[in-house]
């Protein structure tokens, strides 16, 4: 197990739209190194990048044309060393995006798989046995190519997936076996990819669609035996390198699939993912909402349950959101975002924090860019200063900018926030340093569940720090008594044997 994961708190970014070091109207990964102080000084200690590789962005990147070369409107390979090298010098690790369960239609191992001549690269994704036969389930692609077969998809029609086989067999016709030699390479390809980039400094992956690999998998369990060749990989050779799954399902991503982190996300379930909120009462009634006066109960319960399945093996990853789902402060005001972000970095395993959610950036329904859809509304440019042109994201005209930054006048913006204490970005960079001073409050330590009542009041035991949350508009009573105080917001008031919480408070205090 990587040691710098027992205090990793995550912050992502998703290149497009971070900082833009050259003026030409996108982020770029100069940017990104630019900004580390501005990183490290919130107290995050680590960085997941959104697919920064060669592309056509018909998914934003996650159509991958090659694997091994950054996409020039990012910048360079050189740019990218340098990134991980000012990270390491500021005591960050950075985790970059790996994509294996399918290529973009452009990959060169594509256009080679599609000759109908046969080639090394004939059997590196999944094709039908003729042009006239589309096989139940799955998604295909026919008559693109001259070669007599169709093609699976694992998302858009520019993402053919990758063949790592099938565990269930249905038709040997056209499906090989997931232990077969002739579809090993394409792991082995996945290996490669992995070595190179740790090789030249990088710390590790965020996984996407990590169970997606092998078809016909019910359980999952072909599936997770690819990836424990990565972990022995990884064990034998980088063994402060880490793995983060896109799988939801961390019992089977952790203990089956040896991944050390897993997301907390319930993507499976429709495609609006919920991040943090999926945390949450199964009516879609936010727990931290101060009218909503749900238990916390159903909010956690799935968490604590994986979490203990898992413990002692690996970390569930809490995310306050990501590119995919919609912002947090979409559906939380800012005082209920307080209460959530004070739960997200004092629950066990590694945090993750999306660019701009510090501020409270606002998801904006717009038109889609890249394949973005419903999603584009997340990924608009980091707001940094309300006193320069496009909020301090880019020096290029604003028409030019990958996406138009918030243009209301209360835009959030990071430097403004800096300066008032009360702020949230305040708020979390005192979490973040509270996270790093308490041991207990970090990856391992343990969770129990001291008050957890029906009328919404919660309180959790991290050794011997205890944190409690009252989100509802009026004061609760905790029937526990504080000692030292060591964070609150809201308010807390400590009588002999309890404490009264005010209105949306959340506090954090060391136990008697
Ligand atoms: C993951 C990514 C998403 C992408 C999809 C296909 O869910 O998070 O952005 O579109 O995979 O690669
Ligand atoms: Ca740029």
């Amino acid at each position: 197990m990587p040691q710098w994961l027992k205090n990793a708190v995550f912050y992502e970014i998703y290149p497009q739209s971070f900082y833009d070091s050259n003026d030409d109207g996108i982020g770029d990964i100069n940017g990104i190194t630019q900004k580390l102080d501005y990183i490290k000084g919130l107290g995050f200690n680590a960085l997941w990048l959104n697919p920064c590789y060669l592309s056509p962005f018909m998914d934003a990147g996650y159509d991958v044309e090659d694997y091994l070369t950054v996409a020039p409107r990012y910048g360079t390979n050189d740019d990218l060393y340098n990134l991980f090298k000012e990270a390491h010098k500021r005591n960050m690790h950075v985790i970059l995006d790996l994509v294996p369960g399918h290529t973009s239609d452009q990959h060169r191992w594509f256009l080679e798989s599609k000759l109908p001549e046969r080639n090394k690269y004939s059997d590196y994704y999944v094709w039908s046995k003729s042009v006239w036969e589309k096989p139940q389930g799955y998604q295909w692609v026919s008559g693109m190519s001259d070669r007599d077969g169709c093609y699976m998809l694992n998302f858009f029609n520019s993402q053919p997936a990758l063949n790592y086989g099938f565990n269930n067999i249905t038709d040997a016709s056209w499906q090989m076996s997931y232990t077969d030699e002739r579809v090993k390479a394409t792991f082995d390809e996945i290996l490669d990819v992995m070595r190179f980039w740790l090789d030249h400094g990088c710390d590790g992956f965020r996984v996407d669609m990590a169970d997606s690999l092998v078809k016909n998998d019910d359980e999952k369990t072909a599936t997770a035996s690819l990836w424990r060749r990565a972990r022995a990989m990884l064990d034998k050779d980088y063994p402060e390198a880490m793995i983060v799954s896109e799988w939801c399902n961390a019992p089977r991503s952790i203990n089956m699939a040896g991944f050390h982190c897993d997301f907390l996300l319930n993507h499976y379930q429709k495609m609006t993912y919920y991040g943090f909120r999926c945390i949450e009462d199964g009516q879609n009634k936010s727990y931290f909402s101060k009218t909503a006066h749900v238990s916390a109960h159903n909010m956690l319960n799935k968490y604590l349950d994986e979490l203990r399945q898992i413990e002692g093996k690996g970390y569930i990853s809490v995310i306050s959101g990501n590119h995919d789902t919609e912002r947090i402060s979409y559906t939380l005001d800012n005082s209920e975002l307080r209460l959530a972000y004070t739960m997200l970095l004092t629950l066990p395993g590694v945090p993750f924090f999306y660019y701009g959610d510090e501020i409270a950036m606002r998801y904006i329904p717009q038109k889609s860019k890249e394949g973005g859809f419903h999603r584009t509304g997340s990924r608009t440019p980091m707001q940094w200063d309300r006193t320069l042109p496009n909020l301090g994201f880019s020096n290029a005209e604003s028409s030019k900018l990958y996406l138009q930054v918030d243009d209301r006048p209360d835009a959030p913006c990071a430097l403004q926030q800096a300066q008032d204490d009360n702020s949230l970005l305040n708020l979390v960079r005192r979490l973040n340093e509270l996270r790093q001073q308490y041991p207990d409050l970090q990856a391992d330590g343990s969770m129990e569940i001291l008050v957890c009542d029906d009328k919404s009041v919660l309180c959790y035991r991290r050794g011997n720090i205890a944190v409690a949350f009252n989100p509802k508009d009026e004061s609760a009573i905790l029937p526990i008594a504080m000692g030292e105080k060591l964070f609150e917001t809201g308010n807390a008031v400590s009588q002999s044997d309890y404490t009264l919480l005010g209105a949306q408070t959340a506090v954090v205090f060391k136990l008697k």
